[in-house]
């Protein structure tokens, strides 16, 4: 039998680590409770479920298979990477010169891009979930975000090894993902982790990761993100179990905070998504390119990331509805989305109510 060495490399120096960690404060209260018994059937039921489809992301997923970045990114161009090829073909652009090798390299950063977004996104997802395990109040409720917090560390370990097998290095965790996830750690309210995690964040990892899974046909990133899906499904179902019960309870001035926090990370953050880091790495300044992707978005009628947050706003709208965040204060959050254009999707499904139509572990398994 082979035995494995220990590690003898040496420590990484105080400042490697200091760049490759990073500590927060939260400012929440820890809770342990001494009420065992299990009175939240719906948690229960959800809690049951996620134990039964843990899939494994060793041998549930085929890491063998072969994956072309060229031909992952020209299959089906993403709506980012028209836009690109229209600016491009605008006289004077500062990629006027790009050739096809260039929109490729182009369309495989993006890509990478996305990728890292989505594991570092995934970490503090599962950093949330360890958060509420620690403060929730509620036993069953603590259960569940255990099995979460397994999940989401499943998710971060196969983006991680999707980005560096198959595509290539990772880019950092952009300024708006990183503000938005460690204000949620930080935060002294337990339920804003969830209200941020649960419901916002992960309504918007089902639009992405759908969007995703629409535009490609490589076998290994189509059962990845299916998989995924279907645990992030049941993680919002979870969000809109508790919360719903939480805030029938609480004042209109802390239910005011929360509409408030929803208005904050929805409409407000619109538009603040821009991908300089992509440009930085290659070679355009996104001040110059900046405005031939305006002209071309006007000119094509497309805006790239329109069909996405309609997905987003498809999931978030209903699930919202299902928490009483509407209706508080007199509409206030009503009125708000209402003026974005936003409450066509009130009625649309809810994730409490369709998280199983997501199983694709469940269906693989009953298929076999
Ligand atoms: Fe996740
Ligand atoms: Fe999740």
């Amino acid at each position: 039998m082979a035995i494995t060495e220990p590690d003898t490399q040496e420590l990484p120096s105080r400042s490697v680590m200091d760049e490759s960690i990073r500590l927060i404060t939260d400012n929440a209260t820890r809770i342990m409770t001494w009420e065992y018994d299990r009175e939240r059937d719906q948690l229960v039921t959800l809690y049951n479920k996620a134990m039964s489809s843990q899939w494994n992301s060793v041998t549930d997923l085929d890491w063998a298979i072969d994956v072309d970045p060229e031909r992952l990114v020209n299959e089906q161009p993403s709506p980012v990477m028209q836009l690109v090829r229209a600016a491009s073909e605008i006289p004077n652009s500062p990629i006027a010169s790009w050739g096809e090798k260039e929109h490729t390299e182009a369309g495989i950063e993006f890509l990478k891009a996305s990728m890292s977004q989505f594991m570092h996104g995934e970490q503090g997802a599962m950093m949330t979930a360890a958060k509420i395990v620690e403060t929730v109040p509620w036993i069953d409720a603590k259960y569940y975000a255990s099995t979460q917090t397994m999940d989401e560390a499943r998710h971060t370990e196969v983006f991680a090894k999707y980005l560096h097998e198959k595509l290539g290095d990772a880019y950092p965790m952009s300024p708006n993902l990183d503000a938005q996830i460690m204000a949620l750690l930080e935060d002294s309210r337990w339920d804003i982790a969830y209200l941020g995690m649960q419901i916002v964040i992960e309504s918007l990892a089902l639009a992405a990761f759908g969007d995703m899974l629409r535009r490609t046909n490589e076998p290994l990133l189509r059962k990845l993100l299916r998989y995924v899906m279907a645990d992030e499904a049941r993680h919002v179902a979870f969000g809109i179990l508790s919360l719903s019960e939480y805030y029938e309870n609480l004042s209109s001035a802390e239910l005011k905070e929360r509409q408030e926090f929803m208005l904050e990370n929805t409409i407000r953050q619109r538009g603040r998504s821009t991908t300089p880091e992509v440009w930085d790495h290659l070679n355009v300044s996104l001040e110059e390119v900046l405005p031939f992707l305006h002209q071309a978005s006007a000119e094509i009628g497309m805006h790239p990331t329109a069909q996405f947050q309609r997905g987003f706003f498809a999931k978030l709208v209903p699930n919202t509805r299902r928490l009483g965040l509407l209706d508080a204060n007199d509409g206030y959050l009503r009125k708000a989305w209402g003026e974005a254009g936003l409450m066509e999707y009130e009625f649309a499904d809810d994730t409490a109510t369709d998280y199983n139509s997501y199983d694709a572990v469940a269906a693989d398994r009953a298929a076999r």
